[in-house]
């Protein structure tokens, strides 16, 4: 009998689930983690974690769609990777501490969040669900956590901000050849009450996506993207000095993409509120190190002097707790979002950041921490 199905009575599997004879479940390159997928059969409607929402997602969504979602850079050495290195690092739990009251609660920036998870920037989501970023961003608010809504959304900031009226939001900036539309799109936040700007820095280009190129990715002709990526140039001359233009908005500004301690000096010299390290989610420059290997020399640089957040790769509570203990305040979820999003709109991604939470919650018990803010270098190996 599987142990889960007492922790989880609304869990419904098929019979087949727990013969672990069954067939596995067909798994395509590079989809569900090969570690973990095989084994049991596909769930039914309620999935208790995220690999399954990610199986669900898959037979859901067109392969176009897919295709786009779920590939990474090159041979997505990276992207797999980012995986792995979670993998790799071991915990290390204290025991006989009190745990009898645990909280996920923590702040980011100073605003107060339910959980150490917040919402990364991710292109086109109505192409995941008819209802995209507002739903998500629905989702966001009823768990207490920020969203970030891209500059290549399929909703405006202006829809966006009146959907979750009050809630906290942050926007992520791609600078365009032509200046003036990102301003546009700045402005736009700004009127809107985003409270900081994400500046993703690891995309001077997009990345080649073979996944894209093989399918020959299109956007579905109903859908228009707020600042479309795909035909305007970003500007490849953007560099370090340039961030002051941003900054002079009078928001936090967050610098997105960062994988080493020169970079995280360069960032916090020319005024980072905050560094995300990522490298976007291996959708970029294949064979970079995965987020969490670059995470530590990061967190040293920086040194204390802002707030370091991750993402990339991120499918489990655990995973959290081995960011936090390396030293990120948060991190970011872009897939594990997107295939609650796929599957089941904003249900599914308050049901992603529900089961997330849930993990968090009991592994933060588990290792010996009443918060997020007990997890210590300590704790991971
Ligand atoms: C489908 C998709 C679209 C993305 N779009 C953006 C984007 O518009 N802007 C951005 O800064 N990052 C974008 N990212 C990167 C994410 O913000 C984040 O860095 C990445 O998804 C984290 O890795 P994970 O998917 O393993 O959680 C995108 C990622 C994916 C998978």
């Amino acid at each position: 009998m599987n142990p889960r199905r007492t922790q989880e009575p609304e869990t419904v599997f098929e019979t087949a689930a727990f013969d672990r004879s069954a067939t596995p479940p067909r798994v395509r390159k590079g989809s569900a983690h090969p570690l973990r997928a095989p084994g049991y059969a596909r769930p039914v409607p309620q999935p208790v974690n995220v690999w399954e929402y990610e199986q669900l997602a898959e037979e859901k969504l067109d392969e176009n769609a897919h295709a786009y979602f779920a590939g990474g850079a090159g041979d997505e050495v990276t992207m797999r990777d980012n995986l792995a290195a979670f993998e790799r690092r071991k915990l290390r739990p204290r025991v006989l501490v009190d745990v009898q009251s645990v909280t996920t609660a923590t702040t980011v920036l100073g605003t107060e969040i339910g959980l150490p998870i917040l919402i990364a920037p991710l292109a086109m989501q109505r192409m995941a669900h008819p209802d995209g970023e507002l739903a998500t961003a629905r989702a966001a608010a009823a768990a207490r956590t920020i969203m970030c809504l891209s500059t290549a959304a399929t909703t405006r900031p202006e829809e966006v901000s009146a959907a979750v009226p009050g809630a906290a939001r942050w926007f992520q900036v791609y600078v365009f050849g032509d200046r003036s539309k990102t301003e546009e799109l700045i402005a736009e936040a700004v009127e809107n009450d985003f409270s900081a700007l994400v500046l993703t820095v690891d995309a001077p280009y997009l990345g080649r996506r073979e996944r894209d190129i093989r399918i020959d990715f299109k956007i579905p002709e109903h859908l228009t993207v707020v600042g479309d990526i795909f035909s305007a140039k970003f500007d490849a001359g953007f560099s370090w000095r340039d961030l002051e233009w941003l900054a002079g908005y009078g928001l936090p500004v967050i610098v997105k993409g960062i994988l080493t301690a020169e970079d995280a000096e360069l960032a916090f010299a020319h005024g980072a509120a905050a560094i995300v390290v990522s490298n976007h989610g291996g959708r970029q420059l294949d064979g970079v190190q995965a987020s969490l290997d670059a995470l530590e020399e990061v967190v040293a640089a920086v040194d204390g002097r802002a707030e370091v957040l991750l993402d990339g790769g991120v499918r489990r509570g655990t995973d959290v707790l081995k960011a936090l203990a390396l030293g990120a305040r948060a991190v970011l979820i872009g897939r594990a979002m997107l295939w609650g999003l796929a599957v089941d709109g904003e249900q599914g991604v308050t049901r992603v950041l529900e089961l997330l939470r849930k993990e968090v919650e009991l592994g933060l018990a588990l290792l010996g921490c009443a918060s997020p803010a007990d997890v210590t270098r300590a704790h991971v190996t």
